[in-house]
């Protein structure tokens, strides 16, 4: 076997084409599978299996995808016109060679969910017989648009042959192999046939797949390495496949989290991305969606049909139809059911955040209650405080968003507005139905409200 240093390679990934069968405008590498884009799985992948250096071929939107990986420091390469998927490699064969890696990996952009142990077998088989190029292969009962590998009579690979080109006659019976768009190739073998390729086929495109029938041709060895009918490896071409290999690692995930120890109660509607660590012990009751960065800690309970995004609960109740976006809930606060809380909400510990109630970047302090129908936005509320029912921080004039202050144990009587800025002095009281403009000192009673006249004899009702 020859020695491999994943040093010694460098990645490719293949994200130019238009993706016409998708029938967006969208570059077809930027759909997303649980709210990540296509592109961010492979490129999470190529990272952790440390390769010298990753590219990724853009052409068609090329402006978005670079846009939608700012911090990713990867290079990417510009396919202007995309003459198929071996012209994509011919335009960045020189990037290539000048990282004088030994050994290239190309993987098309839409197969997203090729796993690190996909590209270890890869490696590991070509690496063993001493390949020159070696691709991943898949069997498959439908083998549909998929290009097929045709093998000689002695079992060897002669081809890979593209549904639209391939003919019984010629190419013999189908044998259901069918080539998953993962190749590997020994870099000094490929400089000698990447420029031989050709676009004599059906659709007149320069296919990364005539290396193998030109390497076959010049007795290089190249080989496939069957993954079975390994459901990571399917390509992605149109909003069919988008939805079945969303659906195959939703429930990779829930597996996961459920072998873990986390309790998902209605599993086949609960939604989990890819980067969200949920804790075992958390218990999530579908449908439920929590995406992003997120944190589920060990004693959370999640009820049902909540969306929680980029958001951390920590050890809390969310109850059902609550809606969470970039918000900080701590241990043993209470949220909804129907709460909106938008991103910068912090609700500290013993807290709520009760029902119709939506709070935008602001901090609800220890044991403060918010308990219905209220706005509070740019809000920093210290500890204990009470607000009452359709309490509303007018926080914005129009022009300015200004800040409100309400220091601790206040409360605030129903149906108040604070005109913001404004600060509430330490265990001060509003009268209900007040609108606040000016700051109220501590330990004081405000009442801004007209004063309610009775008048009895001019009753318009007392001659009915
Ligand atoms: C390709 C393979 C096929 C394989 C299948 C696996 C070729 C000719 N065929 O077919 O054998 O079974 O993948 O999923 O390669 N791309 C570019 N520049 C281009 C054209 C395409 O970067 O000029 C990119 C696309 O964005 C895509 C990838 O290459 O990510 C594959 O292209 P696509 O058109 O989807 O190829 P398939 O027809 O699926
Ligand atoms: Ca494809």
């Amino acid at each position: 076997m020859e020695q491999f240093s994943s040093k010694d390679v460098t990645a490719l990934i293949l994200a130019a084409g238009k993706g016409t069968r998708m029938k967006s405008d969208r570059p077809k590498v930027l759909h997303k599978l649980l709210k990540k884009p296509m592109l961010w799985y492979l490129l999470q992948t190529l990272s952790r299996m440390d390769f010298l250096k990753t590219f990724v071929v853009t052409g068609h939107g090329h402006g978005l995808v670079e846009e939608a990986f700012p911090d990713e420091n990867n290079d990417f390469i510009l396919q202007d016109r995309q003459l198929g998927t071996g012209h994509a490699l011919q335009i960045a064969w020189p990037i290539i060679e000048a990282t004088q890696a030994r050994w290239l990996v190309v993987a098309n952009g839409d197969t997203p969910l090729v796993s690190q142990d996909n590209l270890r077998q890869l490696i590991s088989e070509v690496s063993n017989v001493r390949a020159d190029l070696g691709l991943l292969s898949l069997n498959l009962d439908n083998p549909d648009d998929y290009g097929r590998v045709v093998r000689d009579r002695l079992g060897h690979v002669r081809a890979v042959i593209e549904s639209k080109d391939y003919d019984e006659q010629l190419h013999g019976p189908d044998s259901g192999e069918v080539n998953s768009g993962i190749y590997l190739f020994r870099v000094s073998s490929l400089a000698r046939i990447i420029h031989e390729l050709d676009d004599h086929n059906r659709q007149q495109e320069f296919y990364i797949t005539q290396l193998i029938s030109l390497a076959s041709e010049r007795n290089m060895r190249a080989i496939s390495v069957s993954a079975g009918n390994c459901p990571e490896l399917l390509g992605i071409n149109n909003p069919r496949q988008l939805v079945e290999q969303e659906e195959y690692l939703r429930s990779m995930i829930l597996d996961r989290l459920i072998s873990q120890g986390v309790i998902i109660r209605n599993r086949d509607q609960v939604r989990i991305g890819p980067k969200t660590v949920v804790e075992p012990g958390a218990d999530i009751t579908g449908p439920c969606e929590i995406y992003g960065d997120s944190f589920v800690g060990k004693s959370t309970v999640v009820n049902s049909y909540c969306y929680i995004e980029d958001s951390s609960l920590n050890n809390c109740e969310i109850f059902s139809f609550s809606h969470v976006h970039r918000s900080d809930i701590k241990e043993g606060a209470k949220v909804g059911p129907f709460a909106r809380l938008r991103p910068g909400t912090v609700i500290h510990e013993g807290a709520k955040a009760g029902n119709f109630v939506e709070i935008k970047n602001s901090s609800i302090g220890k044991y403060s209650k918010v308990s219905h129908l209220s706005y509070i936005g740019d809000t920093r509320m210290d500890s204990e405080v009470n607000i009452g029912a359709g309490t509303i921080t007018c926080n914005y004039d129009g022009k300015n968003k200004h800040v409100t202050t309400i220091e601790k144990k206040v409360f605030v009587g129903s149906n108040t507005s604070l005109v913001a800025p404004v600060r509430i002095g330490e265990r001060s009281m509003i009268g209900a139905g007040s609108t606040i403009t000016l700051d109220v000192p501590q330990e004081s009673l405000a009442i801004a409200r007209a004063r309610q006249k009775n008048l009895i004899s001019k009753n318009p009702l007392k001659n009915n």
